[in-house]
């Protein structure tokens, strides 16, 4: 059965490149991501990880943890750290999950048997500090994530888990956001005391709250 918004992430212990992760602990209160990789030694997923390496200070700034995780085994993904951090010129220094027997693999539902019976699509798992699942991005293995992409969601996820606010197509990190339709028009000023414009009954805009 997929996994849904809204339902705690499956916990699990296993083996990493870090050490062994016990999932719910290793998160503890902060946010998460879990992205898995279809092999090791390929070359999307080699720029992929170098990426994450690349960006992992701005994941650390947004409180989160990043894991990798494919159905390498523990010696596969440490030989090809050793190439991942050659050729991308970065260090790896965050957990890249060996799941050779596919027991988180198949927790996560990352195997989609129309594409492939044994290597992984490319999904993102958000988990929140609740340990509830926020967000899933699935990806073909042919086309390699944009983790910008992944860095702007993180930012309305955790903007919108604490304002009463949602934000609009393309939106970015200090833009203007949309206000729930929650809010009663009375309630506006008090709420959002940066101010506030109602374009529409529906449609109400306030600066960006935090
Ligand atoms: C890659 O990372 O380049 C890749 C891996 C599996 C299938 C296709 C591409």
């Amino acid at each position: 059965m997929a996994l849904r918004i809204g339902e705690i992430a499956p916990d699990f212990k296993a083996e990493s490149t870090q050490g062994i992760v016990s999932f719910h602990r290793y998160v503890q209160n902060h946010w998460a991501i879990l992205f898995s990789h279809p092999s090791d030694f390929t070359p999307v997923c080699t720029s992929e990880l170098g990426m994450v390496a690349k960006l992992q200070v701005e994941f650390e700034k947004r409180n989160t943890k990043v894991l990798g995780i494919s159905a390498g085994t523990l010696e596969s993904h440490k030989r090809w750290i050793v190439d991942i951090e050659e050729t991308q010129e970065t260090t790896v220094n965050f957990p890249v999950i060996a799941d050779p027997h596919k027991k988180v693999i198949h927790l996560y539902d990352m195997i989609h048997p129309f594409f492939s019976h044994t290597e992984t699509i490319r999904s993102v798992f958000i988990i929140g500090p609740d340990k509830k699942i926020k967000s899933i991005l699935i990806y073909p293995a042919n086309t390699g994530r944009n983790f910008h992409e992944i860095l702007r969601m993180l930012d309305s996820l955790r903007l919108t888990s604490v304002y009463e606010v949602a934000t609009p197509a393309n939106w970015e990190y200090g833009q203007d956001c949309l206000v729930l339709s929650g809010v009663k028009d009375e309630e506006l000023a008090t709420t959002f005391p940066k101010g506030f414009k109602i374009l529409k009954p529906y449609l109400r805009t306030t600066p960006q709250p935090n």
